[in-house]
């Protein structure tokens, strides 16, 4: 998908169930879920974040902190309670007005609508701390390897982000081990969105009705070698890599602790 396509099928979630969208634990599905303890976790959260932050021994510094891809702004409250200004970002109108409703901390925290590949909205070194999960997994690596390097150009020196990107789907114990085919550039880009391809030519085949518009997500991964060679290149370092568990149990996730220098 590309950024209009992107938005068009978030801008549908958010519509119709935003907070499932989000969380999706089956038992939540048709607005079950109870919005206290929809942001009770983020709380929980940004809290084992900023453990773990601690943990590596870093500082973090509570000015300006980011939320990239905030959704209702599960996270951009929880941030809003600890730092002096949040600021939480998605391309999603309808999240955008849902996020304003469910805002606690008046002119603390602010939400932007961005439908750009780039965070332009923002000037450089901006940020002390910068947070994104169950984002960059659903956007093609074009995508977020550009986010990548704009968190990258916004964060302060010295400032932590935190990130989470799934690497590569897992190999099924019952499957031939693939991993002896070198999987090309190629391979990598098509093996998730082949459904989606799929989906695509069926569609063009034979298009739904504007009312039938049925929204989804698609995943992908970047391995994580190569992402950690594009940091580098990108003058980042990196604090730490913890396994992450947000994508479920097909995919290797990882959180990735950065710091710009
Ligand atoms: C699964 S939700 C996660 C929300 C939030 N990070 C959380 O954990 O509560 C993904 C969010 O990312 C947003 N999103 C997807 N692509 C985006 C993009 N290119 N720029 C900004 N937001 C994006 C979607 O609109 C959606 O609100």
């Amino acid at each position: 998908m590309n950024l209009d396509e992107l938005q068009k099928h978030w801008q549908k979630f958010g519509e119709e169930d935003p907070l499932w969208a989000i969380l999706a634990i089956p038992e939540m599905k048709n607005n079950n879920w109870d919005t206290e303890e929809f942001f009770r976790r983020g709380i929980l959260e940004i809290a084992e974040t900023i453990n773990r932050i601690e943990a590596i021994g870093a500082k973090l510094n509570y000015g300006r902190a980011l939320d990239f891809g905030c959704g209702v702004g599960r996270l951009t409250q929880a941030l809003a309670a600890r730092f002096d200004e949040a600021h939480g970002v998605d391309i999603a109108p309808s999240m955008i007005e849902a996020a304003r409703k469910f805002n606690k901390f008046g002119d603390k925290c602010n939400y932007h609508l961005n439908k750009k590949d780039d965070l332009s909205l923002f000037p450089d070194n901006y940020f002390d701390f910068i947070y994104s999960v169950i984002v960059l997994q659903h956007m093609q690596p074009r995508y977020s390897l550009k986010y990548i390097q704009e968190f990258l150009r916004v964060l302060q020196p010295g400032g932590v982000l935190v990130f989470q990107l799934p690497s590569e789907p897992k190999l099924q114990s019952d499957q031939p081990d693939k991993r002896k085919i070198k999987p090309t550039r190629l391979m990598m880009r098509f093996k998730r969105p082949f459904h989606t391809i799929y989906q695509t030519i069926r569609h063009r085949l034979n298009p739904a009705p504007p009312s039938t518009f049925e929204p989804r997500m698609e995943m992908y991964g970047i391995p994580k070698d190569k992402l950690l060679a594009f940091l580098a290149q990108n003058k980042a370092t990196v604090l730490d890599v913890q396994i992450d568990s947000w994508p479920g149990p097909s995919w290797n996730s990882y959180m990735y602790f950065v710091s710009s220098s």
